[in-house]
């Protein structure tokens, strides 16, 4: 038995049932692939449930708020892929009656939908001989026939694809798709994996010679810089507090915070009153202050590292209009700010 044959006899056996292997309905299959990018499926699973009840169809999820959409994302990260879930969504409905194009050429055109998602929806839903590359599509195949190409690499990205491509089963696409990312995540994991029960034990170019710990071959990439965050936690004696709309571009665009002032390094509690930037903000207003956070609390992003600090400032009155703290939790938000609000106690 080849490659393909042997692959997709494992996943027969072996997969797990999902409520989006159940269908071929493509706005379910592209929001299921747009949340699984995100995360394993395990944390992934309760989000998918609750934008397909939130949103049974595109055009319940293309009439929605942004804010709605991302408040539902919140915790997932990445809030762009929302953002552009959303747009896509108007999109189809405004552009397409909302019919999704049934080909990989044309899905690749829609806004966060790249190579990989194309193919998943092209092949899982149209039958497209279109391979997918993730994670676990380079995980197996770069183990199984022992490439050292790194998977991040321009040549690698070309190499895997086309042997992704060689490889698909194209009597039946979508299903040899998900059983490669499948063999990924469960039989070929990165950690560990239990070569004595895979079904390639025999054939497994990294297990005969012991390359099993070594590949796939990553490069690393740019080093991560540091960043000093002081968010400003005003509290007025009528229990309102500032919570802003981040305007800027970037992974945090259109989620609320309280508003921040960055700092060259760590805002020591002594310096609080005294530093440009704060008397700057902070201008005639009277305070008390106080730290929520002795240590600061690091936010590890893909290229930065947030460190973070919660600055507590009672006030009689906001300088501007703010918003009531028992509505805090209703607006879309980083991971960062939400832990916040729930392990800081408001009641002061
Ligand atoms: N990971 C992401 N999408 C998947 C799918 N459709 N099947 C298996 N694993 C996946």
């Amino acid at each position: 038995m080849n490659f393909t044959k042997i692959l997709t006899n494992w996943y027969s056996v072996n997969k797990r049932d999902f409520p989006w292997r159940n269908t071929k309905e493509p706005y379910f299959i592209w929001l299921s692939e747009i949340i699984l990018q995100q995360t394993q499926i395990k944390q992934g699973l309760p989000y998918y449930e609750t934008f397909v009840s939130k949103f049974p169809t595109v055009f319940h999820l293309a009439a929605a708020q942004e804010g709605d959409v991302l408040k539902l994302w919140q915790g997932l990260g990445y809030y762009s892929r929302a953002r552009n879930l959303h747009f896509t969504a108007k999109h189809i409905v405004k552009e397409f009656n909302g019919i999704f194009p049934n080909n990989y050429k044309d899905l690749i055109k829609l806004k966060g939908i790249g190579d990989y998602t194309a193919s998943a929806v092209a092949s899982i839903c149209f039958d497209e001989s279109a391979a997918v590359v993730d994670g676990n599509v380079y995980r197996a195949l770069s183990r199984y026939f022992g490439i050292k190409t790194p998977i991040n690499s321009t040549d690698g990205i070309k190499e895997f694809k086309s042997l992704a491509t060689t490889l698909i089963d194209r009597k039946n696409p979508g299903d040899y798709n998900q059983a490669i990312m499948e063999f990924g995540a469960i039989q070929c994991k990165p950690q560990n994996p239990d070569c004595q029960i895979c079904p390639f034990n025999d054939s497994c170019v990294a297990l005969q010679k012991g390359l099993v710990n070594t590949l796939p071959v990553k490069l690393k990439k740019t080093k991560v810089s540091n960043k000093y965050f002081n968010f400003l936690v005003l509290i007025s004696s009528d229990k309102q507090t500032l919570f802003e709309k981040r305007t800027k571009q970037g992974i945090w665009q259109n989620l609320y915070q309280f508003p921040l002032v960055e700092t060259k390094t760590s805002l020591d509690q002594s310096k609080f009153k005294t530093h440009p930037l704060i008397t700057d903000y902070l201008q005639d207003i009277a305070y008390e202050h106080s730290l929520y956070n002795e240590m600061d609390i690091v936010h590890k992003l893909s290229h930065q590292h947030l460190h973070t600090k919660f600055w507590i400032i009672e006030v009689d009155q906001l300088p501007e209009k703010g918003v009531s703290i028992s509505e805090l939790i209703k607006f879309p938000t980083s991971i960062l700010i939400s832990n916040f609000i729930d392990e800081f106690n408001f009641t002061i």
